[in-house]
């Protein structure tokens, strides 16, 4: 049984290699199920195809049919399959898949092997600032939410990988959900310093600020998110607007990942970006927030130049059409971003959606974000594509 943490591409290989070394196996992808992965269910050779969230009423019928028509094409005798299954995962030959962080540090465990003597060779990063060009203008990008769990966190996370391949390295995420921030953790990177240290007096200075940022191996730039709830309550409203004054100085785009609701931090922040993503649930709770979240800001006069308005986890069962929901928030929807398993598991596996799953139609609803503040976005996608992957497995 393979996945769900494997890919397309991961799955490919190990299927591929399976079936020529082992053609008595019997191969299962466990994958959800739908219409748009059927054609590259089909390219393999595969015996089945099992939904992460069935029973285990239905998986130990599926392996008893699976034993049955091995042992009925000659592939297996009826005893292979008399001893009860007693392995504990610990006993499993484990494939990790879990990304390795560019510039991690050397375990000094594995000194020993080398002796203490030899020096470690430290890779100097393979990264730079890229210098802006005098009158570039700098775009700002805050993702707001009414309410926890909407999605901000992914959408700001991939719209900051998205927009590192129009411009590599020019890219700044801030994690600004002062209590919860999880974008780091989301990122699997281990940041050395946080917004904390971003907005202490000692960062006024450019160089100071940039020794503050986590760099992410797709291209961009991480203000991590305080380490404690509590040092996050420290930072100042004033403080945070000043951060992003100054890294809009430094990089094309800054993306800003918001606290949800308008406290003062996202007000702050609203004031002092060029564009808003919006995002809300199908719910109808989250819908009227939204609504008034809207009126409020044009009251306030704090409604952004640029305005998305992203739908996320759209689910046809929901009782709604994208018109009631049109019609609850009082605006129209700019994307539709649909609900899909492969949000969690790039989030899982520490990697940025957009990059672990192609072909996932949450990936290219947040690509048509991107392409919304970047028109040239699109044309170098596949390009990009490739040679990432190429790099990953030098
Ligand atoms: N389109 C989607 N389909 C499925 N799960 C999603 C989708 N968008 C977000 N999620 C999941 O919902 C949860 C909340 O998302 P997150 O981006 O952390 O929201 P927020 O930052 O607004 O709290 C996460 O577990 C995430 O994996
Ligand atoms: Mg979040």
């Amino acid at each position: 049984m393979l996945g769900p943490v494997l890919n397309y591409e991961e799955t490919r290989g190990l299927v591929d290699a399976l079936t020529t070394k082992h053609p008595n196996l019997g191969l299962i992808v466990v994958r959800e199920q739908r219409s748009d992965l059927e054609d590259w269910v089909d390219e393999l050779s595969l015996h089945a195809v099992l939904n992460p969230d069935a029973t285990d009423e239905t998986t130990v019928g599926l392996l008893d049919r699976l034993a049955s028509w091995l042992i009925a094409h000659g592939h297996a005798e009826t005893h292979d399959f008399d001893a009860p299954l007693a392995l504990e995962i610990d006993d499993l030959p484990f494939v990790s898949t879990a990304p390795v962080t560019q510039e991690a540090a050397p375990d000094p465990a594995d000194e020993g092997a080398f002796g203490t003597d030899q020096e470690v060779e430290i890779e100097a990063p393979t990264w730079e600032f890229p210098p802006l060009e005098a009158g570039t203008a700098t775009e700002a990008i805050a993702v707001v939410a009414p309410k926890g769990g909407q999605g901000k966190t992914t959408i700001a996370i991939n719209l900051a990988t998205g927009l590192a391949e129009v411009a590599p390295n020019s890219v700044v995420l801030v994690d600004a959900d002062l209590q919860f921030g999880d974008i780091t953790v989301a990122l699997a990177l281990q940041p050395e310093k946080t917004i904390v240290d971003a907005v202490a007096d000692a960062a006024i200075d450019e160089l100071v600020l940039k020794t503050t940022l986590t760099h992410h191996v797709d291209g961009f730039f991480v203000v991590a998110s305080a380490p404690s709830p509590e040092l996050g309550d420290q930072v100042a409203p004033a403080a945070l607007a000043e951060l992003i004054t100054r890294l809009r100085s430094t990089f094309r785009y800054v993306v800003i990942d918001t606290t949800p609701g308008l406290g003062e931090h996202t007000l702050v922040t609203l004031e002092h970006v060029t564009d808003a993503v919006f995002v809300t649930n199908m719910g109808v709770p989250s819908l009227r927030a939204t609504r008034t979240e809207f009126e409020l800001l044009t009251k306030l006069g704090l409604m952004p130049g640029n305005r998305h308005v992203v739908v996320n986890q759209v689910d046809k069962n929901s009782g709604l059409t994208i018109k009631d929901v049109e019609k609850i928030i009082g605006a129209p929807v700019d994307i539709e971003m649909p609900k899909s398993s492969a949000v969690l598991l790039a989030s899982n596996r520490g990697v940025p959606l957009i990059h672990d799953d192609v072909r996932d139609p949450a990936a290219k609803a947040i690509r048509s974000i991107v392409l919304r503040i970047a028109p040239e976005a699109f044309p170098k996608r596949s390009k990009i594509q490739r040679r990432r992957r190429s790099n990953e497995s030098e």
